[in-house]
């Protein structure tokens, strides 16, 4: 079992294999980065793996790959095949913008993977356009289409921003609604990446909109999930994930591993080690000492609430297209 320096135990792997994307999201990389990391820096699907076993046989029991966009990854369904085959049990999921998922979803389910969840900002194709400066709208719908056809659980973000698809928020829950999929509701985590002029929506603004509509029941957090559930008159769940309250920092389950090799305590803070040259060797014992490194010196919480304590909030340096969120 694997605990961090806090008690807490880690059981989620989440794996960014590309900070590349093929949307430029105003609230993660509106513009291409000033150098990307060039691809011989990349760690391969078999170094990457390395150390997904040490971290499979110490207690990770959830793998979420990430981008950037993992599907720009070549390849990526034998990356997910070698994951399910080592552990057929591990809860497999990845997260997209779903723009070339109706090519690549029958073959993911097929490699082993479980679930996706999907970035879906907007309903509108101008505003979706104004948000990823490209016009992704009904590609992403077909996307979403294909996979819930082949059979992979599907969930919905969408990252509420005043002025810009605030006025969307009934009807993406209308849509997933239909659907039968579960939205989840992100604040706007600030960052020095992003358009600087975003204004996110705080959780209670987000609710408010919810209730012009319908009458909320609160359900609670799921194990330790960021999203904090709700459900509606008629039963559909919604979650709501709050990271300037961040009180589900203290159950925190989760590490995150980049592309390049490098093992990420938070989300929110610079911190990292790298567990490049372990894996290049084969290394096991090594790769295994730098997990429990990272994991003692896990932080307690992030620091996005600062304007709860007076000021305002604190933007982390972190790119979350770096990361994978
Ligand atoms: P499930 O397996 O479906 O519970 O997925 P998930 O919520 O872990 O994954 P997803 O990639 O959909 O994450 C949704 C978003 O929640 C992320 O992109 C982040 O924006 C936010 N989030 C996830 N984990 C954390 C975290 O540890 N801290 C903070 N502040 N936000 C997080
Ligand atoms: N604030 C909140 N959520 C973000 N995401 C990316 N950047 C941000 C941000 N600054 C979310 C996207 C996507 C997930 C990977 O991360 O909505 O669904
Ligand atoms: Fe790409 Fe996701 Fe960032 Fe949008 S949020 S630019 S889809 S990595």
């Amino acid at each position: 079992m694997l605990i961090d320096g806090h008690g807490r135990r880690v059981n989620y792997l989440r794996v960014s294999v590309t900070e590349r994307c093929n949307f430029r999201c105003q609230y993660c990389m509106p513009e291409k980065p000033f150098s990307w990391v060039p691809r011989e820096n990349l760690l391969s699907f078999e170094e990457l793996f390395v150390f997904m076993k040490v971290a499979m046989d110490e207690g990770v029991t959830k793998i979420r790959i990430t981008g950037g966009e993992p599907l720009l990854r070549e390849d990526l369904d034998t990356f997910i095949r070698m994951i399910s085959e080592y552990k057929s049990d591990i809860d497999l999921a990845l997260t997209t913008n779903a723009y070339l998922l109706y090519e690549s979803a029958q073959k993911l389910k097929d490699a082993g993977l479980k679930r996706l969840n999907i970035s879906l900002d907007s309903l509108k194709p101008e505003v979706a356009q104004k948000i990823a400066q490209k016009d992704v709208l009904a590609k992403v719908l077909k996307g979403i289409d294909k996979a819930l056809e082949v059979g992979l659980g599907v969930k919905i973000n969408m990252v509420p921003m005043k002025g810009i698809n605030d006025d969307e928020i009934l009807d993406i829950l209308e849509y997933c609604k239909k659907k039968n999929i579960k939205v989840r509701f992100i604040e706007y985590m600030e960052n020095s990446h992003a358009t600087q002029t975003i204004e996110g929506m705080h959780g209670k603004e987000i609710l408010a909109k919810v209730k012009e509509g319908h009458v909320l029941k609160a359900l609670g957090r799921e194990g330790a999930s960021p999203s904090f559930n709700y459900m509606l008159e008629d039963g559909t769940e919604f979650g709501l994930i709050d990271p300037h309250k961040h009180d589900f920092c203290e159950s925190c389950n989760r590490i995150r591993l980049t592309a390049e090799g490098f093992l990420i305590p938070c989300l929110y803070f610079d911190e990292a080690m790298s567990i490049r040259e372990s894996v290049k060797k084969g290394d096991i014992e090594g790769a295994s000492k730098v997990l429990a490194k990272v994991l003692a010196d896990k932080p307690k919480e992030n620091r996005w609430n600062e304007a709860d304590n007076g000021g305002e909030n604190e933007a982390s340096t972190r790119a979350f297209y770096e990361t994978g969120g």
